[in-house]
């Protein structure tokens, strides 16, 4: 996907997820309509969705696409890497990541962006893709953006 058609439709998903959130401000409902959202509008997102961080365990929460694990086990993933280390990852190839959870065996790339709720992370979105090398930082700016309306109040 060229990179400016990447960043005008980020600004479009962003315009719109402003106008369905702000109203409601339910994190929850925000969640599910940011995966639903996300997951419609970009082709190359195969499994999009939200893992809540509980005490030392990543529970699945609203997500789309096919069956993903419930629970993630600490410390391996990508998910986890993205909490320890308090920023998002950016994985171009799973094959290659250390311990790396294949929920599917069909992701080949992957993005986690924490979610803070009063600068502590409670959650990460998490986004698998079957293209190799399908994120890049146009991804990640964009979604931690978008992320920051979860709890924006
Ligand atoms: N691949 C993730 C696990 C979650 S699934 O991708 C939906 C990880 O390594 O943490």
């Amino acid at each position: 996907m060229k990179k400016k058609v990447k960043q005008f439709r980020y600004v479009r998903i962003y315009q719109q997820l402003e106008k369905l959130i702000e109203p409601v401000q339910n994190p929850q409902s925000s969640m599910a309509t940011i995966t639903a959202l996300l997951h419609n509008k970009f082709q190359h997102f195969f499994w999009t969705g939200f893992y809540d961080l509980k005490k030392d365990k990543l529970l699945v929460n609203c997500y789309q696409g096919p069956l993903a694990c419930l629970s993630l086990q600490p410390v391996k993933g990508v998910c986890w890497e993205a909490v320890n280390k308090q920023k998002t990852i950016i994985v171009p190839n799973v094959h290659e990541f250390p311990g790396h959870i294949a929920c599917d065996s069909r992701s080949n790339s992957e993005i986690v962006v924490p979610v803070r709720k009063n600068d502590k992370i409670v959650a990460v979105l998490d986004i698998d893709s079957r293209d190799f090398d399908a994120f890049d930082e146009i991804d990640a700016e964009n979604l931690q953006k978008i992320t920051k309306l979860i709890y924006s109040k």
